[in-house]
């Protein structure tokens, strides 16, 4: 079978990643990159030996000879570049939050649909080894069924710049850059139900910008579950670390970050903790090993010709959340969110 020819869009802090991750398999071949600034491109190409070089997506689909790409820019591009190449017949991997709202996600996932070709959400943590250990345990209801989860996507005294904190540019703050992290580990724990309704409260405490920096959503459920979500950039204390997702069950207890559960037979009955051994300290947190097995498993999905998981269906999902939240937070009320994909 001849090579994935995979493009990246983009030249910064991911998508950097997402080549060392790329120049890992032996079956891609990493055949151009995208990027608006010359110069940050010119470094990237000469880092990870990349033949050919483009300031536009367009100029790229246009040349043809790309299988896939990884789409790494701010937010705001994320809808026009991978709808540009779904068209083109190109399979996309696009970054978290995988549009600026639900409506662009929604067009997204439709242009997969009506073009065969595929899109992959970077929702990151699903491949994670210690947040799979635990999907495993959920799923053989190690602690029975879940009432609740607590999960965190918050940075401690510090935050993003540039774009990320320019609404036009990034969509949301905090909340669309790291709550959705938390948001997705809780949906993907519970084996991806649809939520009903979100119940948030947002504000910007800690930055002079126009996006947040602080969050609160409940999310319920249509299994009956509901999630306490956190999100935050600057915050003076986190609870966890990021992507850090409690789970509250009818037998017992789980977490992530450290990793472990607590079976509990009845209620006040004996506790059995059950540790899997990881290390108790991550360094770093989000480890090269989660994109290098996010990166394989797209480029499969490609070679099998399936649909990815987390795909668009479950961006769009996220972002249904996230567009709910700043709804509820400027309304002060509960916003139903309709249960169809
Ligand atoms: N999954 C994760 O762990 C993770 C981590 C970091 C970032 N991300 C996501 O990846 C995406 C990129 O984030 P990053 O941290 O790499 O950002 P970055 O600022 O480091 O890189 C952004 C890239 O886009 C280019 N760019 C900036 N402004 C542009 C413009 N106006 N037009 C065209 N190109 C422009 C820059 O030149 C740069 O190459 C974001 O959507 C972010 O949410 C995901």
């Amino acid at each position: 079978m001849s090579n994935i020819r995979l493009a990246i869009a983009g030249v910064g802090y991911i998508a950097r990643i997402h080549a060392q991750a790329a120049r890992k398999l032996a079956d891609v071949e990493l055949t151009a990159v995208v990027n608006h600034r010359q110069e940050t491109m010119a470094a990237f190409a000469a880092e990870f030996d990349i033949p050919r070089r483009y300031e536009t997506l367009e100029a790229l689909l246009q040349d043809g000879d790309v299988d896939a790409v990884s789409i790494n820019t701010p937010n705001f591009l994320h809808a026009p570049q991978s709808i540009a190449a779904l068209r083109a017949g190109v399979h996309v991997l696009v970054e978290k939050p995988m549009a600026m709202n639900a409506r662009e996600a929604e067009a997204m996932l439709r242009t997969a649909e009506e073009t065969g070709s595929l899109l992959m959400v970077a929702h990151c943590w699903r491949f994670d080894k210690e947040v799979r250990w635990l999907k495993q345990q959920m799923d053989r209801r190690a602690i029975g069924r879940i009432v609740r989860t607590k999960g965190f996507g918050v940075h401690v005294n510090w935050g993003p710049k540039g774009w990320f904190t320019q609404k036009r540019l990034a969509g949301g703050g905090a909340l669309a850059d790291m709550g959705i992290h938390a948001i997705d580990t809780a949906r993907f724990l519970l084996g991806d139900p649809l939520p009903l309704s979100v119940y948030a409260r947002i504000g910007t405490h800690y930055g002079d910008f126009d996006v947040d920096d602080t969050g609160t959503l409940i999310v319920t459920w249509d299994n009956g579950t509901y999630s306490l979500i956190e999100s935050g950039w600057w915050q003076p204390h986190a609870d966890g670390p990021e992507a850090c997702t409690l789970l509250y069950g009818t037998c017992g207890f789980a977490r992530l970050f450290p990793t472990e559960l607590t079976q509990i037979e009845t209620p006040g009955g004996a506790a059995t903790r059950v540790d899997p051994r990881f290390p108790r300290e991550r360094s770093p947190h989000c480890p090269q090993a989660m994109y290098d097995t996010q990166m394989a498993y797209f480029i499969d999905c490609i070679r099998q010709h399936r649909t990815p998981v987390p795909g668009g269906r479950e961006g769009l999902i996220n972002m249904r959340i996230v567009d709910a939240a700043y709804e509820s937070a400027s309304t002060g009320r509960v916003v139903p969110i309709q249960p169809s994909p």
